[in-house]
């Protein structure tokens, strides 16, 4: 059975006794609203590890509009029900107040990855994941921390403050979970209209295309724009950007001989859909 705890206190009690066992701890990190994404997470934990936590914390030092912080889904039962089937030991949900206490004054700042692409759209973002991210490690001291490849440029976020802070950590990226049409999985999908569903697989399907059309010899900046033209010309409000970067810095590169990554974002019916895929 899962069990729920509240208070970091009561979470170091269990870990510690984990621990003192020889077991190894993994933690994946989630906001809640979970889907097979999510689950996908944790059961690679699970498999990887003797004990896994998963935290849902909708963390408002994420957020920066308040609008989409108020609007975002909150599904605990549903959330731990889904936890039960998958195995995991603990739920840790902890209230604001038990994260951010009175006189809370850190914030963790990663300079570069972080600031291209979803840092300049979204500015003090990534401070908000990095901090939650570091006390979410100090919190549950596991030794494995499991991320989702959907976030390409959080988990580049995380894995450069792991090594930048010397955190006694293992991260793990996982492989991004898509529904049949190719739309990969997120807690804002259910925000859709029935006719906005049916075309936000154009999305992957767009950027898919520009990393064959790369391969295949296309330039960059030609394929890109086909993808841009098709993803607005399906009925897309807007495309916020579409880039081939390093996978790892996120820098603008044209060098083939590094991993690049293909990332974009655009709106339709009002929701904001990320993707990403290697080039
Ligand atoms: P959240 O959006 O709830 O996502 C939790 C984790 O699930 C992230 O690592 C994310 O990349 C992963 N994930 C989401 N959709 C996925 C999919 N379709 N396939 C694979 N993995 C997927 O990301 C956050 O929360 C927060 O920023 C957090 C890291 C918890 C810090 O607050």
């Amino acid at each position: 059975m899962t069990i729920i705890l509240r208070r970091v206190a009561e979470l170091r009690d269990v870990v510690r006794g984990w621990k003192a066992a020889g077991e190894v701890v993994g933690v994946v990190p989630t906001m809640g609203a979970l889907h097979d994404g999510h689950l996908s997470l944790a059961r690679r934990a699970k498999a990887e590890c003797d004990r896994v936590i998963t935290t849902i914390f909708v963390n408002p030092k994420q957020f920066n509009n308040p609008e989409d912080l108020k609007k975002y889904p909150r599904t605990e039962e549903a959330d731990v029900a889904l936890l039960n089937t998958v195995g995991v030991d603990v739920a840790f949900i902890p209230a604001p107040e038990e994260v951010y206490p009175d006189g809370h004054a850190t914030t963790v700042s990663v300079l570069g990855v972080s600031e291209p692409l979803e840092g300049r759209m979204r500015p003090g973002h990534f401070d908000g994941v990095a901090t939650v991210v570091t006390k979410l490690f100090g919190m549950t001291e596991a030794n494995r921390g499991y991320f989702g490849q959907k976030d390409w440029q959080q988990l580049q976020v995380v894995l450069r403050l792991v090594r930048d802070l010397n955190l006694p950590v293992t991260v793990v990226g996982c492989e991004t979970i898509r529904e049949a049409d190719g739309l990969a999985m997120s807690s804002r999908n259910v925000r859709l209209t029935p006719q906005g569903r049916g075309k936000a697989s154009i999305l992957y399907a767009a950027i898919t295309a520009a990393a064959a059309d790369i391969r295949a010899g296309q330039s960059d900046r030609m394929a890109i724009r086909e993808a841009a033209e098709a993803i607005r010309g399906a009925g897309f409000d807007r495309v916020e950007y579409i880039e081939l970067r390093d996978a790892e810095t996120l820098m603008p590169s044209d060098d083939p001989h590094r991993p690049r990554r293909m990332l974009a974002a655009a709106w339709l019916d009002g929701v904001r859909l990320i993707d990403n895929i290697p080039v």
